[in-house]
Formats: structure tokens, sequence, C-alpha cells
């Protein structure tokens, strides 16, 4: 079959930006996959929005969407694609942020879409399981009904699958709270490149028999095998929900701020985001959200409370506020009155994602260091690097405080290759030498693919080799992602 050159809107490195020899779609592959999945698209106009990322950074020239029903489904096309040596991306909700989940070439895309299912629910143990492609948010909501909590949360929610979230090991806006998924993800079933059927689907929260094979797929990116069902130990539906905004000078005083609220709200503190003056800037310009006075030229910082009695969280709420105002006169902020309040209270800090695409291009970035004092150095650093690159309209810095974890954001009306040369290396290279990660939860995709030895060692990248090679020995799964390019 005919393909057109992938188009790529963010340039990434050359040697990255190479096709391997994977073969090329045929007629009778497309009529193969019409016998073995129930639903598979060819036609340009639905295929586009699969082959583009959410940022509108890369764009894939798949020519076939596969979207399977069932496991079995899965296994036949991965069985077949192996076979006949044609790639393969797996896709969820299509909003990751690295460019993962989309093709770079013609590889086949394998949309979990289909595969939706809440498949059951127990309230005694508040273990869930779930299809691969059920709606983060819908699950919540099923949910909720039974009392229980997914134990991750993200402004993606209405968009992302729970395999994509597994398959990222998304962090979110409660991690601090309920920790990573490789904690609360207690079963998987997944295909492995073959079409082998891997079932560690156990529904127990303590299982030590042997190698635990489940976790290899936490994070893998699509790169290991797809996964196609979890089940999930929830959290139990908070009774009460408390959410603070406030508006601080600098970033000193959030991170005081933040050591106070560890120490004082304790068990009952389940997020802690922050955000500079110039996000909140950018969400009046670009979404119109007024901002109270009091954050006006502020940092700002929402803290939010929840735990199974309102009461006792109100109390120690009360006892936070007090000593925070008797410690600084420079607290100033407001605490969310009702659902709706709280609701906008956090698009402040939830909705900076879209914000930024208003501005044009996003070069997103999200890294880790160990001390929570110098998520913010990071972001003065880049202003300094950045002065006299033209084209740039803003660098803001939020992030997830609580993890150490800030997202760098800079933008432009379009792409530019010189501002990427700007930040890159050069980036990696800062946050190496502040002891850091170059992806504290967004994973590395395409974009840092070339850039893993900044974050792991020479050995630790030849054993995930080693493992892909294992698992997947023709390389057809999300092929250019993740790892190096060899050699
Ligand atoms: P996709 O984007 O479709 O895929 C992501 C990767 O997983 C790809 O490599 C893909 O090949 C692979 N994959 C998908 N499904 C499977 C499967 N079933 N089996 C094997 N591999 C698979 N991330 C955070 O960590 N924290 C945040 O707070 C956060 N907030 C976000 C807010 C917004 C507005 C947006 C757009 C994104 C945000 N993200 C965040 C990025 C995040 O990675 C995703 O939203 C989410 O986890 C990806 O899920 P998805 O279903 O969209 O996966
Ligand atoms: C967030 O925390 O808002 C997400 O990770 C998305 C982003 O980094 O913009
Ligand atoms: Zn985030």
């Amino acid at each position: 079959m005919a393909f057109a050159l992938s188009r790529f809107v963010r340039a990434k490195p050359v040697d990255l930006a190479r096709r391997t020899c994977f073969s090329r779609l045929e007629r009778f592959d497309v009529d193969h996959f019409k016998a073995v999945c129930s639903s598979v698209i060819t036609t340009r106009a639905e295929v586009e929005k699969y082959n583009r990322d959410w940022l509108n950074a890369v764009e894939g020239s798949s020519a076939c969407v596969l979207r399977p029903a069932s496991t079995s489904e899965v296994s036949r096309i991965l069985a077949y694609c192996n076979e006949r040596s044609l790639a393969v991306v797996p896709q969820g909700g299509n909003t990751g942020l690295v460019g993962g989940s989309v093709p770079l070439f013609d590889e086949v895309v394998l949309s979990m879409e289909r595969m939706r299912k809440t498949i059951s629910i127990d309230p005694r143990s508040g273990v869930a399981r779930f299809e691969a492609g059920a709606i983060l948010e819908k699950a919540n909501e099923e949910l909720a009904e039974q009392n229980l909590l997914f134990p991750l949360d993200l402004g993606a929610k209405g968009s992302c699958h729970i395999g994509g979230n597994i398959s990222t090991n998304a962090g979110g806006l409660r991690l601090l709270r309920y920790g990573n998924l490789h904690g609360s993800v207690v079963g998987l079933e997944f295909v492995l490149a073959d079409g082998t059927v891997v079932d560690c689907l156990s529904q127990n929260k303590k299982d030590n028999t042997g190698v635990d094979l489940k976790q290899l797929m936490i994070g893998a990116e699509g790169i290991l095998g797809v996964i196609t069902k979890a089940a999930v130990h929830c959290a139990p539906l908070p009774g009460g929900k408390n959410v603070l905004l406030v508006g601080v000078d600098t970033y000193e005083d959030c991170v005081d701020l933040f050591r106070a609220a560890r120490a004082e709200l304790g068990e009952i503190l389940s997020a802690f985001e922050f955000f500079d003056s110039r996000c909140v800037r950018l969400s009046a310009e670009n979404l119109s959200l007024e901002p109270p006075e009091f954050l006006s030229g502020k940092f700002g910082v929402l803290i939010e409370t929840s735990g199974a009695n309102a009461e006792h969280d109100q109390e120690k709420l009360d006892g936070f506020l007090a000593n925070a105002a008797a410690r600084s006169d420079r607290l100033d902020g407001s605490v969310a009155a009702g659902a709706s309040q709280q609701a906008a209270f956090w698009a402040f800090r939830e909705r900076l994602a879209e914000a930024l695409m208003h501005d044009g291009f996003c070069y997103k970035y999200d890294v880790s260091v160990p001390n929570v004092e110098d998520i913010y150095k990071v972001v003065g650093l880049t202003d300094e690097r950045m002065k006299g690159v033209s084209g740039i309209k803003r660098i803001v810095g939020y992030g997830h405080m609580g993890d150490g974890n800030l997202h760098l954001n800079v933008t432009s009306a379009e792409f530019s290759q010189s501002i990427v040369q700007a930040l890159e290396p050069w980036l990696w290279e800062t946050v190496k030498g502040l002891g850091g990660s170059i992806s504290a939860e967004h994973g590395v995709g395409s974009f840092k693919a070339g850039a893993l030895h900044y974050s792991k060692s020479a050995e630790a990248i030849s054993m995930m080799r080693a493992l892909k090679n294992l698992m997947d020995p023709k390389g057809i799964l999300n092929p250019y992602k993740v790892l190096p390019p060899e050699g």
C-alpha cells in the first residue's frame, strides 16, 4: 500500500528519524486484519487523529488503525504483525506528552479504545478490574458508587485510559497521598509481541510468588507488550475534602508552607501543588480565568486535604491556618466554600497544560530533583539560558511539589528548532547536575529516547535492551521510543 513520508512537526534527533526495516503494509495485511479484528479503520480522514499527538508535536503517517474488542483479538493481531514484521504503536487515550503514543512513520496503530469495560469492583477488598481502554474519569464515577476512589487523578482524566496510565506510570495530582501505580496495580494481563497472553491478573494485594512480571509493564510505554486488563487496589472514597488556595511571595515561601503542611496536616494532606506568577497570568490571558486578588503577582499554592472524618479534617486545617498566620504575615488565600469553588480553585492548576497550548507551540519538560528546595532553580537557570533566543513567548514553572516534580514549559507561536537546540541537551545536563531525572512522570517516548543516558547508566540501558530483545525480539512494539538508537 502507498504511504506518505511522516511529517515531523517537532523535529527529532536525526538518528531517530530513520525508518527501520519493517515490512510495509500491503492490501492483504488489511484483509487479514479484517478477519481477526472487529474494527479496522483505513480511511485517511478517520485515521488522522490517531497519527497526531496531544501536543501537536508529532505526526505519523499510519494508514491503518486496529481497534480490537478483546484480548484474543489483540493476541491474533500481534501474532500476525510479528510474523510479518509490521511495526505497531499501542495507543490509549493519546494524551501522552512525550511523542510516544503515535506512529513516527507508518506503524500500525493498535488503539485500545474499544476495550473499555469495568470488569468488576469488589467493595470489600477495594480491588477493581478494568479492561485497558477504560477511561479514568468514567472508571472513577463507577468506583464512587461503591465508595471507592481510583488512586490516580490527572488533568487528562476525561480521555486517558487506565492502560495508558499504567503504561506511563502516570503520577498526577495525588501521588503524595496514594503513591505510584507500581504500588496500587495488583495484577495485569498483557500480550507479548508474538501474541502470547501473559495472565498476571492477580487480585491479591500481596503476592510474592516469584518475579513480579507485571512491574516490567508499568511505565514501559508499550515497548514490551500490550496491557489488556488491570486489577487496581482502590482507596476508600474520602468523607470530606477541603481545598485551599494561597498566594505567596517567593518559591522559598512555597517550600516553607509545604514543610508545615506535611508536618501539621499529616495523613489528611492529599495534594500540594504550586505554580508561579507567570502561570497566573497565563490562565488569565489564555483561559480568561480571573485570579483572586491574593494570587496577583504571586506564586500560587494549592493544598487539598481529604479524610474519613470531615470534622476532624476541619480541626486540623484550622490549626494549620492559625499556625501559618502566626508564623508569617505573608500568607494570603482562601479555603474554597463548596464543591464548585473547589473545582474553580483546582482549575488554576489543572488547566495549565491546556492554557499553554493556546500560545501556539509548547516545549514541555517534566523533571524531578531530590531536594524540593532545588525545583524552581531550574526555571531561573532556564530564564538565563534563553535570554536572547528569539521567538519565545513565555517560560513558566509549576508542578507536584510533594514529588519534587517540576513542569517547565516554554512556548512560542510556532515550532522552532533553535529553541529546542538552546534547551537540549543543556537542560538534561543541568538536571543531571542537580541529581535529578529528565522524566519525572510523563515518560521518555520519542522526545527523550536519545537522552536516556542522562538518567540511566549504560548497564541499566543495556539491561533494558536485553529485556526488549527477550520480550519483542523483532522490535515491532513501539519502535523508536524509550530506548536510544543502537550504536
Ligand atoms: P497514550 O497517550 O495513548 O499512550 C501513552 C504511552 O503508553 C504510549 O507509549 C503508548 O504506546 C502506551 N500505551 C497506551 N496504552 C497502552 C496499553 N494498553 N498497553 C501498552 N502500552 C500502552 N501524566 C502524569 O503522569 N501526570 C499528570 O498529572 C498528567 N497530566 C496530564 C494532563 C493533561 C491535560 C494531559 C494531556 C496529559 C497529562 N499527563 C499526565 C500525561 C499522561 O502520560 C497521560 O495523560 C496518561 O497517563 C496517558 O494515558 P493515555 O491513555 O492517553 O495513553
Ligand atoms: C500536569 O501536572 O499538569 C501534567 O503533568 C501536564 C503538564 O505537565 O502540563
Ligand atoms: Zn504533572
